[in-house]
This record gives C-alpha cells, sequence and structure tokens, in this order.
C-alpha cells in the first residue's frame, strides 16, 4: 500500500495533507508513505521531520506520485496532476465539487477513485474526519487576528493616565463553526461582541460564549435550520427584515466578521453597500464568504478594499491556510481518521466498505464516472 503526498500547486496553498504524527500511523498500518521534498515547507514540516516519522522523500510530484495507490492532497488535483496519478488510485481531498463538472468529469476519465473530504456527514462517529469543522475553527479565529491587525484602535479596553481606549465592538455575522471560534477570539481580546444567525439553535450557544444574539425571530427562523444542521436560503421578506435591523446595528460596529453560508449555494448577502458607508472610517470588515461570493457587497476576493468613506473591507483567501501549521495539523488527523477505516488492520491492505455511509456520502468518483448522486452531469 503506497501512499503519496505532494507539494499543493494551487498559489494560495500553504497546507500540506500529512504530519509527522499522521505519516507515523500511517506506516504503523502497514503502508508506505512517499512525501514530496519542500510539501511541508510552508506549515512548518521539513523533510526530515516526514522522514523521521517513517516517510521515504521523493524529489518531484511525478516520483512521489510513482506507483501510488492512495493519494492524499489538500485540493483537488489538478489536470497536470491527475496525469501523474494511476489509474484505479484513491485521492481524498477538499474536491470543491460544486460548479466543478469539467473538473469531476476529468478525475472520472482519468480512472481515479476521489473522495470529498467535505461532503462528510456530520455525524458523531465522522467528527474526528469533519474538513469544515477542523478549517472553518480556525478560519475563524484568523479573521479577528486579521481584523484587529487592520484596526487602528485597542480591541481591549485599556484605562491609562493618558485617556481611556473604549473596547472594540464586533459583530460577527453567521454563528457556526467559525463564526462562533470568532466569537470566543474576539471575546478574548477583549471586544464587546454580538452575533446573528437564521438557525434558532445559534442563539444559546452565542449567549454561552458571552455574545449578545441579535436576530428576527418570526416563524421563518424558527424553522430556519435543515435536519442536517445547515440553513436554509431565507425568503425575500425575511431578508427585508435581517437587512433593516442589521442595519441599524451595524452602523454602530467598530468590526463586522461575516461568515454566513449554505451549502452548494452562493453566500447570502448580508452587508450592502449603504450598511458599509454607514460605518465610521476605521472600521474592518472581514468576509470570511469571499470565496462562495461573499456576504458583503464591496468585498472582492483575493483583496483589501479601502472604500471610499475609509472602512476597510478584508478579502483573503483561503483564511485556514493563515494558520498553516494548525490547518494541516488537523486537516492531516481529519484524512487519516477516513483513511483508517478503509483498511484492513490484519491484510494492512484496502478493504473499502463500498456500503458504508461515509465512504457512500463522500466518494464522487469510481471505474471511469461519476458516482456520486449530487453531482450527475446534466443530461
Ligand atoms: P456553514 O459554514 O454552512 O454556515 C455558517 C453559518 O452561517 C451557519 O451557522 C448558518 O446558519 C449561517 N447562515 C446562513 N445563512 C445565513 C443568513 N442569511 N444570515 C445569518 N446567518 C446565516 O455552517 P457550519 O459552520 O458548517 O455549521 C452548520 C451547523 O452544523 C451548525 O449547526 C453546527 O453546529 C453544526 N455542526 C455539527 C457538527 C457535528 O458533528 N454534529 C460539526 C460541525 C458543525
Amino acid at each position: 500500500m503506497r501512499i503519496a503526498i505532494i507539494t499543493e500547486t494551487d498559489p494560495v496553498e500553504t497546507r500540506v495533507a500529512a504530519s509527522a504524527e499522521t505519516v507515523k500511523k500511517l506506516v504503523a498500518l502497514g503502508a508506505t508513505i512517499a512525501v514530496q521534498s519542500g510539501a511541508g515547507t510552508q506549515s512548518g514540516m521539513t523533510d526530515d521531520d516526514f522522514a523521521t516519522a517513517g516517510a521515504t522523500i521523493a524529489k518531484t510530484a511525478k516520483d512521489a506520485l510513482k506507483d501510488a495507490e492512495i493519494v492524499l492532497k489538500v485540493r483537488r488535483p489538478s489536470s497536470a496532476e491527475i496525469k501523474l496519478i494511476k489509474k484505479g488510485a484513491l485521492v481524498l481531498a477538499i474536491m470543491d465539487p460544486y460548479d466543478s463538472a469539467e473538473a469531476l468529469a476529468a478525475m472520472a476519465a482519468a480512472g481515479l477513485t476521489t473522495f470529498s473530504m467535505e461532503l462528510m456527514p456530520r455525524i458523531t462517529r465522522a467528527q474526528v474526519m469533519d474538513v469544515l469543522s477542523s478549517q472553518a475553527n480556525l478560519a475563524g479565529y484568523r479573521a479577528v487576528i486579521d481584523a484587529a491587525s487592520d484596526y487602528g484602535r485597542g480591541m481591549p479596553m485599556m484605562m491609562t493616565a493618558a485617556g481611556t481606549v473604549p473596547a472594540a465592538k464586533v459583530f460577527v455575522m453567521g454563528a457556526g463553526v467559525a463564526g462562533l471560534q470568532a466569537i470566543a477570539t474576539a471575546r478574548r481580546l477583549g471586544a464587546v461582541v454580538t452575533a446573528t444567525d437564521v438557525r434558532p439553535a445559534a442563539k444559546e450557544q452565542v449567549a454561552s460564549l458571552g455574545a449578545k444574539f441579535v436576530a428576527v425571530e418570526d416563524e421563518e427562523f424558527k424553522q430556519a435550520e435543515t435536519a442536517a444542521g445547515y440553513a436554509k436560503p431565507m425568503s425575500a421578506e425575511y431578508q427585508a427584515k435581517q437587512s433593516e435591523l442589521v442595519a441599524a446595528h451595524i452602523a454602530k460596529q467598530d468590526i463586522v466578521i461575516t461568515t454566513a453560508l449554505i451549502p452548494g449555494r452562493p453566500a447570502p448577502k448580508l452587508v450592502s453597500e449603504a450598511m458599509v458607508k454607514s460605518m465610521r472610517a476605521g472600521s474592518v470588515i472581514v468576509d470570511l464568504a469571499v470565496e462562495r461570493g461573499g456576504n458583503v457587497a464591496l468585498a472582492k476576493a483575493g483583496e483589501t478594499v479601502m472604500t471610499a468613506n475609509g472602512v476597510k473591507i478584508i478579502g483573503h483567501l483561503n483564511v485556514p491556510g493563515r494558520v498553516p501549521a494548525s490547518a494541516s495539523a488537523l486537516y492531516a488527523k481529519n484524512l487519516f481518521s477516513f483513511l483508517e477505516t478503509m483498511i484492513d488492520k490484519t491484510t494492512k491492505a484496502l478493504a473499502i466498505n463500498w456500503e458504508d455511509e461515509l465512504v457512500k456520502a463522500t466518494n464522487l468518483t469510481r471505474d471511469g464516472a461519476i458516482v456520486h448522486p449530487a453531482f450527475q452531469p446534466k443530461a
């Protein structure tokens, strides 16, 4: 059982799909591991770390991938990488499968057996494999650090002989995994924190972190959570009421962090241009949903925008990758935990149970075809 880990080629990707800990564990399960030289550099993991853990270091991606039965990646393989991966090999990655029909077709055509880690069901058994949670948690943390760093004032209240610095007012929109960590981080820095969400379950979670919940709590709000725990797209009427409430609130905030997402859809627009204009100069907005269309009008993916009224809108790409060492360590553990379920401990060989609900939920392509029901090519 040969497993390859290669250097990510997307220019914004800093993470790596293995750690010394997971390499050691995979070796103990009988695997031979090849890591491309330099794959962990941006995550603070050296070739020596991987070699000490039991991996061999390959000079190039091609060398690492040669004869590999299993490939662990952060991002979906590029067309150049697909050519280097052996037919029938398993590829585990954050595949970003939505609106990616061509890329999925290419992986199918190459005969790859691919698994999309972000489709992992959120059931107790799979918590340790939940990449959305492990990465969103760090993104929420980093969003606050980025905001604090660009905010020209102090976050905590400071009473000094020369005067008082007031505590920053931070508003977090979307209180899922990223939002809750943003609330906790902002609170630790001494900010006065409020938060909003459309799911009623979020109300108590926000309160338990010491933040105030601000939301339109009507009948639609009570029904806004799907069985899977995600938000539903809200009606135009609800959005109008939400927007009115939020507009008055945002005008008084120093920092706004938006994290609102709906799986498989563009991010809901929550902060209008007028709301941005209502904020005072020096305020900072971080849009964590920017890669999915953004929650904030004027936000630009991969850019920091300074508005005419002096508000900074931060739209970093790959925010978990801005905490690369932690993000890689947790992601590697997510991958290992899933892969472990596909390996027979006695024969030390791959033994996939295709009926397992985790396998079924994440398997995108197999035997030359797209097998996932949600991503079938349109007739
Ligand atoms: P997400 O990343 O899909 O969305 C982020 C947040 O945005 C969510 O809280 C969502 O309700 C909110 N949102 C969507 N539309 C909005 C709007 N129009 N206005 C305001 N907020 C809006 O969500 P995430 O972080 O993946 O969490 C989803 C749920 O899954 C949560 O209930 C979370 O507690 C739960 N979860 C369960 C796990 C488990 O293992 N059982 C693990 C992780 C999360």
